[in-house]
């Protein structure tokens, strides 16, 4: 009897010390370049005696990931860590599930090392509660010099200058640009012709302000029409197409180009493929000079009796400490959230990021990015992709009439 309870005692230790140091991280970065930034975590963690569990959830833009992860939340077992960012930090602070970091970040200093933008993001009612990852820019477009050097043309820095281009390349035979059909992926392309008709202002009143006004008024009727045109450039295989794919293709020079956040870097990197060479990067036409910013974070449950604390803020320290901002960003095509990383080592779309970032944060050109979550709230984000998607994908749809069903669903979700 007695053998037997010192057994099971054992047992139960060994399973409590076991779930102390065992880190199951939820996240969706699943693609090439992803999973190669990702590993650097693991190891990193793994070296200092801590187990990985890797939850990974295929679906770029994490709509699937978080998905998973309120189920397992709802039903009283949610993971030690999961990715998730802007206005959703709130929401799970707010209903009381997540672990209070400040200890680590008083500690380690965070906000004498991250710019306010980032950590105020992090923070739930002055506390933090959350520990960024990095900055993506999610402006950009991705294009195939060979393919502009054949054709003959300029790269394109607004949008009548894209359709120029796109239309040549079109003529001389080759996909203009490579696109997906996940509503995310929609709504990133939106996001960029957005902020090319309504200027940084009218951007911030549509989907930050969610001004009625301005989300019907005629400035979006001319966004949804500008929209509708990059339909013509886009493949029939596009249906089904995840956003990595559409990265490969402007590498392998299958397409001219791409509209995507700089994660789309961290797939030409992981494929060997250079900046300046094999692939160029550029403002996305008309969006010169803002910076449309997407930044990854990682929050923690809080777990019975606090077992795992330990090990959440060993992640969270580790997540900021410099070899890990440095070594995981130059993969991943973002920028480091720490202030003080040298940059040299990068390559010169990062660099160019880095200058745009600074440049955009002294001309208040610093936006949220809508399609990552960051404008808005995911209720109301998830009532604007429904629009944007529907009116991508239908071939008689009508301008006027977005725009209007635009505001109607936003209020629907306020
Ligand atoms: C974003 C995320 C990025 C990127 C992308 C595609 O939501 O912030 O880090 O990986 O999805 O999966």
């Amino acid at each position: 009897m007695f053998v037997r309870l010192l057994s099971l005692l054992s047992m139960m230790c060994f399973s409590i010390s076991a779930l102390a140091t065992e880190l199951e991280v939820l996240h969706w970065w699943t693609s090439g370049g992803e999973t190669r930034s990702a590993q650097l975590l693991k190891s990193m963690m793994e070296e200092q005696g801590f187990s990985w569990k890797d939850f990974a959830v295929a679906g770029g833009g994490g709509e699937s990931a978080m998905l998973v992860l309120k189920a397992r939340a709802v039903s009283g077992n949610p993971p030690t860590a999961a990715q998730i960012k802007g206005h959703d930090i709130q929401e799970w602070a707010k209903l009381g599930f997540l672990t209070n970091l400040d200890g680590v970040a008083q500690q380690d200093q965070w906000d004498a090392l991250l710019p306010d933008l980032v950590s105020d993001l992090m923070k739930y009612q002055g506390k933090y509660v959350a520990v960024p990852v990095n900055i993506h820019r999610a402006n950009w477009l991705w294009a195939n010099p060979a393919i502009f050097h054949k054709v003959g043309v300029d790269y394109p820095s607004t949008l009548d200058e894209f359709f120029v281009a796109a239309d040549a390349i079109k003529a001389a035979g080759y996909l203009p640009l490579a696109h997906g059909s996940e509503s995310w992926q929609d709504v990133t392309l939106f996001e960029s012709v957005a902020l090319a008709v309504l200027g940084k202002e009218k951007y911030r009143k549509a989907f930050v302000d969610l001004d009625m006004d301005t989300l019907s008024g005629e400035q979006m009727v001319a966004v949804f029409r500008y929209f509708q045109k990059f339909r013509d450039y886009i493949d029939p295989e596009a249906e089904g197409r995840e956003w990595f794919v559409s990265t490969s293709m402007v590498g392998n020079g299958e397409a001219a180009m791409q509209l995507m956040g700089d994660w789309a870097k961290g797939e030409f990197t992981a494929t060997g493929k250079v900046a300046g060479k094999d692939y160029v990067c550029l403002p996305a036409p008309g969006t010169g000079g803002i910076f449309s910013y997407n930044i990854d974070s990682f929050v923690f449950f809080k777990s019975p009796d606090g077992i795992q604390k330990e090990a959440q803020e060993a992640l969270a320290q580790s997540i900021m400490a410099k070899p890990f901002q440095k070594e995981f960003n130059a993969a991943k095509g973002s920028l480091p959230v720490r202030t003080d990383i040298p940059l040299d080592s990068f390559d010169r779309c990062s660099k160019s990021s880095v200058s745009a970032y600074k440049q955009a944060h002294n001309h208040d050109n610093l936006v949220p990015s809508l399609s990552q979550s960051m404008a808005t709230t995911t209720y109301v984000l998830s009532a604007i992709s429904d629009v944007v998607t529907n009116f991508f994908h239908d071939p008689f749809s009508d301008p006027e009439k977005a725009a209007d069903r635009l505001a109607r669903a936003v209020k629907a979700a306020l």
